[in-house]
């Protein structure tokens, strides 16, 4: 929509702004610890959220569950991000059931990364698992979903990078613990952070906006020890909790972003501002 050409703010209705409602916001990852509070935010705000998971993660069960709560159309579609076809069958579902799509939001991920593996042994196989699903993974919703939208007026993608594609993961913070970060994962964020500033010029004319969340440090029964250090290390000294990086979805699938394209907005605490 073409925002009102007015200089006069006593015009807008602001709240409006932030609505979902009647919007058909597809998120990958949907069944993860930030997939599930970016459906549940999304469905707060109105919107019919297309739900999609590995099979394992049973994105069915989770819309309907969704749709119980909320009263409005959930559409669940067990999918593997990583490959063409159920990426391709993701989007005849979602504009069967429901004629359109509005918004993309990427919140996948390849899990290994929770397991430290030392770079100089990391193997072939392991890169490239991660690589695939992560980056690959962004690139093929990225152009299924988006180029329908780019051919139908518009929309809203956001894509996940990380933290340690913005800064180094700092190697203290994982002293005592049995976690890490792998070279992987940061390099396959760093492909997403570069992909998502380059979609964000190529489809500026196609009114498809192209934004990034990066969050930090979520909590997840993490081990104590990590914790610590992780306070020590945090300029607001504690993790995040998932339900604290929705809101900057629904700013970012919303109208009241309409200017926004290529930002990658920070829900990491101040980790990276000293
Ligand atoms: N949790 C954090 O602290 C944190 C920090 C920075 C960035 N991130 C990023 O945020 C996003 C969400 O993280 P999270 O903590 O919710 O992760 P998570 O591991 O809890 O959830 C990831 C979800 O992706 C799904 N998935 C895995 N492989 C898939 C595939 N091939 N196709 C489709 N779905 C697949 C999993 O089933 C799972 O439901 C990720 O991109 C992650 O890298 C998370």
């Amino acid at each position: 929509m073409e925002p009102l050409r007015t200089t006069d703010p006593s015009l807008i209705n602001f709240r409006e702004k932030f609505e979902l409602r009647g919007k058909v916001i597809l998120i990958s990852g949907a069944c993860g610890l930030i997939g599930r509070a970016f459906c549940e935010a999304a469905a707060q705000f109105g919107a019919h959220v297309v739900l999609a998971d590995v099979k394992e993660a049973a994105p069915v069960n989770a819309a309907a569950s969704l749709e119980e709560k909320h009263g409005t159309k959930m559409l669940g579609v067990p999918v593997d991000a990583g490959s063409r076809t159920d990426v391709n069958r993701l989007l005849q579902e979602t504009l069967q059931a429901f004629g359109k799509v509005d918004g993309l939001v990427t919140a996948h991920q390849n899990k290994s990364h929770l397991k430290f593996e030392p770079f100089e042994s990391v193997s072939d196989e392991n890169w490239d698992t991660v690589v695939h699903i992560n980056l690959k993974g962004t690139f093929l919703l990225c152009q299924v979903i988006g180029t329908h939208m780019a051919n139908h007026g518009g929309g809203s993608i956001i894509n996940l990078p990380s933290t340690y594609s913005v800064v180094a993961p700092n190697q203290h913070l994982y002293s005592g613990t049995s976690l890490g970060c792998p070279a992987a994962y940061s390099a396959s964020k760093g492909g997403i952070d570069a992909l998502s500033r380059y979609l964000a010029s190529y489809w500026a004319s196609k009114r498809v906006r192209v934004n990034m969340i990066t969050p930090h440090g979520v909590w997840n029964n993490h081990e104590a020890q990590f914790e610590q250090n992780f306070a020590r290390f945090s300029p607001m000294a504690r993790l995040s909790y998932n339900h604290e990086v929705a809101g900057a979805m629904v700013y970012l699938l919303s109208d009241a972003s309409s200017y926004v394209t290529g930002d990658n907005m920070l829900v990491e605490g101040g980790w990276t501002v000293w």
